[in-house]
């Protein structure tokens, strides 16, 4: 398996290019399964969830085509035409390797009247139920049943009729699923408390350019007043705020200086004021967001909250920066029960990092050591490449495979900014 190793020390300094967003890509590509027309999307990351959701299309029928796959070009485009659903089925071996695979439940039953989708189970940041996405489904007209490991969804009469779905906490799948979902019912679907991350905006704005009605989009109600069909349309993916925000934080523990570029600071403002409580310069440029740094972070008081809160996918990069902070910082990860698992890891490189149930307190020590470590979940990987990167000798992040699914190019873009980072491949 490829390691990254990175020596460290080194101050970043220069100008950073954000890639599309991964979370929006992945609820981007299952629009595809709602018309026959195709779908161009821009501006897509190069990641292996991004080809694994691929794959999952054309299992159900739906071709596939990139452009721009020169090695020089970030952002690639895909087309995906789904002229006729082949399957309705999105099997387990699939489902149990990319979460996101329960994005095509929503289209499938939207297109076809129906969708048998494996359930997902746990994974490593914690128990991750899709309860909500089967209710909002329900009251909009579906029957589900649950046998043998997995869902059963049907629209009787081939269509869902429209309702109304509050959900009591917000869930950022189960609102992408329900949207999907929503576009081609026979009537009006409401939903209340619903997610407004900027990746679900991105979702609606492309659906809208596909045809559909969708009121409210940003806010918490939204309000689906269901068309007959759909039609294609080319749609670029939004910039990826949480690389952004992981790159920032790089920039702050090196005390460096660089320029996020394409990213866009209305969209990722919960994480420009972490930085900037932190001590950091954070200024909008022409082409993105500046971030500059000099002397240690000061500590932090951080809690995960859907948005427009702090991010729980950038929690364990700042917790990464505050282990080198001035002072005692705080974390409390609300989202989810599991998410503090590059604890362990970064106490292996020095860091002093208490955590009780749900809060962690991070004190800042004078420097990290570098270590051989590993972790199991991308924005943990993303936690110990920041750490690495400040730490006195060498640092190797194995389980590289967790960064491919998240970071485009992560060592191209880190070593044009100064970073000592390189992969080894394991051949
Ligand atoms: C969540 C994050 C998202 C992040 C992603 C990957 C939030 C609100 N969501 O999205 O920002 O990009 O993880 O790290 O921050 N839940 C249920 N039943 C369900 C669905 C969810 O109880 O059917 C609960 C979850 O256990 C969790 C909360 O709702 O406590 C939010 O989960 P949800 O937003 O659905 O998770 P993701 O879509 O994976």
């Amino acid at each position: 398996m490829d390691q990254i190793v990175i020596r460290g020390g080194q101050r970043l300094k220069g100008r950073i290019p954000i890639s599309g967003a991964k979370n929006a890509a992945l609820t981007l590509l299952p629009c595809a399964l709602l018309t026959d027309e195709p779908l161009t999307l821009r501006n897509l990351p190069r990641l292996a969830d991004v080809d694994g959701f691929g794959h999952l299309l054309n299992q159900l029928g739906c071709s596939t085509t990139i452009e721009g796959s020169r090695p020089e070009d970030f952002g690639r485009v895909m087309t995906a035409r789904t002229t006729t659903l082949t399957s309705t089925v999105a099997p387990y071996d699939i489902v149990r390797k990319m979460r996101a695979s329960i994005l095509v439940l929503g289209p499938l039953l939207a297109r076809a009247g129906e969708a048998t989708v494996s359930l997902p189970g746990g994974c490593a940041i914690g128990n991750r139920p899709i309860d909500l996405h089967l209710k909002a489904l329900e009251a909009f007209g579906a029957e589900i049943e649950l046998a043998s490991g997995y869902v059963k969804a049907v629209a009787p009469g081939g269509r869902l009729k429209g309702g109304k779905f509050t959900f009591p906490v917000v869930s950022v799948g189960a609102t992408e699923n329900a949207v999907m979902a929503a576009v081609l019912a026979q009537g009006t679907c409401v939903l209340e408390n619903a997610a407004r991350e900027p990746e679900i905006v991105d979702l609606c704005n492309c659906l809208v350019a596909m045809g559909a009605s969708i009121d409210g989009i940003g806010t918490e109600t939204l309000t689906i007043e269901g068309v007959d069909r759909l039609h294609g349309a080319t749609y670029r993916v939004m910039a990826d705020r949480i690389e952004a925000g992981s790159y920032a934080c790089a920039a702050v523990i090196t005390e460096g200086d660089v320029e996020l570029v394409g990213a866009k600071a209305s969209e990722m403002e919960a994480t420009l004021s972490a930085l900037r409580q932190a001590g950091a310069t954070v200024e909008e440029s022409k082409t993105g967001i500046r971030v500059a740094m000099s002397g240690r972070a000061d500590p932090v008081t951080l809690s995960t909250a859907p948005y427009p809160g702090f991010a729980t996918d950038m929690q364990a990069q700042f917790m990464a920066m505050a282990t080198l902070g001035s002072g005692a910082s705080l974390f409390t990860e609300t989202i989810f029960e599991n998410r503090y698992m590059h604890v362990p890891e970064l106490a292996r490189m020095g860091c002093d990092i208490d955590v009780r149930g749900r809060s962690a307190v991070v004190r800042g020590v004078d420097h990290l050591v570098g270590a051989p470590v590993m972790a199991t979940d991308l924005r943990a990987s993303m936690s110990l490449i920041i750490a690495g990167l400040a730490a006195q000798g060498t640092t190797e992040v194995n389980r590289v495979y967790h960064l491919d699914r998240g970071y485009e190019r992560l060592e191209e873009k880190l070593q044009a900014v100064g970073a000592d980072i390189e992969r080894i491949s394991a051949g």
